[in-house]
């Protein structure tokens, strides 16, 4: 009882946080343009071949015009040395962390963070005995810390390279976890529209598409990223329950994401033009994955540890 009445209040703090987002447009020409972006998927639920390590996180290298961003920092949920991150950029020759000029954490959940003790923490690592990112900036969606990288808490929509934009980072109610901040990276494609990386999309993508179309009056090209819909599985049991589809979820465990979800929102990217859309496994299920894949056809992206897409 206790709990619903927290979740309606978060629900409240929901729709309340959302209608104060500050009517702020950004110019295309201000924000600039890359020319291609390449985007790396270092960890994720399925690796591309045996040699790469697969876990239900995130951690991607995305590479807009030479600017070099490390977008979560996986789950590393065994605390291995190295990590399954730093095992799959090891094999891939992406050198960690010379080889970035900004960590962006989408959220402090610990598969984006690093695991369970950085979220405890509340901080975030690349391995189990970290790297020095001394010299580095780490965009953050909430308050956090590193011992070495220099930590931005992000609040507003920020600029952080030319045609590179963190999002403002958007609330969600989680039932069990409570209110959750997340941030998506932008980036301003030329000729194409926007590519957007979510993270685990407690945000919606719904509220995240919205929100970049008030702020940035450009077309929306590709949705890459966690979309959590896990439907018919969840890539976590624990005690026999699937946690993905009862914690992570933005409704009460009675009602968890159902097909008429992963309908409404391949709809709803449809009717937004969204070309290209590409679907991580970590939160999401297979089943979840094989619709938008037959909807989307060849311009469907397969995110798999070890694999990587140009645009
Ligand atoms: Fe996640």
């Amino acid at each position: 009882m206790l709990l619903y009445l927290r979740y309606r209040r978060g629900q409240k703090w929901v729709r309340e946080r959302l209608n104060e987002i500050p009517e702020i447009k950004i110019d295309p020409d201000f924000l600039g343009e890359v020319e291609s972006v390449k985007i790396t998927f270092l960890v994720d639920y399925y690796p591309v071949d045996e040699r790469f390590k697969g876990e239900p996180g995130v951690s991607y290298h995305v590479n807009a015009d030479g600017y070099r961003v490390l977008f979560d920092t996986g789950f590393n949920a065994s605390n291995e040395e190295p990590s399954p991150l730093l095992h799959n950029a090891s094999l891939l020759n992406i050198k960690l962390p010379e080889e970035i000029d900004a960590v962006v954490i989408s959220h402090m959940h610990l598969d984006h963070i690093g695991g369970m003790r950085n979220q405890i923490r509340r901080t975030f690592s690349l391995s189990r005995k970290d790297l020095d990112l001394t010299g580095k900036i780490a965009f953050v969606p909430v308050k956090m810390s590193h011992p070495t990288a220099d930590v931005v808490v992000n609040s507003t929509p920020t600029i952080i390279s030319k045609g590179v934009l963190v999002t403002e980072p958007l609330p969600s109610m989680l039932y069990f976890m409570g209110k959750t901040l997340e941030q998506a990276l932008v980036i301003n494609l030329k000729g194409r529209g926007l590519v957007v990386i979510v993270g685990c999309g407690h945000q919606k993508v719904q509220n995240l598409v919205n929100y970049l179309e008030k702020l940035v009056p450009v077309k929306i090209y590709a949705v890459i990223g966690g979309v959590h819909l896990p439907v018919t599985q969840s890539r976590e049991t624990r005690f026999g329950l699937p946690v993905q589809k009862i914690l992570g979820t933005g409704k009460p465990p009675w009602n968890s994401p159902s097909r008429k979800d992963v309908e409404d929102l391949i709809q709803f990217l449809k009717e937004k033009g969204v070309k290209k859309v590409g679907i991580s496994a970590h939160d999401s299920c297979d089943y979840t994955l094989g619709r938008f894949r037959e909807e989307w056809g060849n311009d469907y992206i397969e995110i798999k540890a070890g694999s990587s897409v140009e645009l």
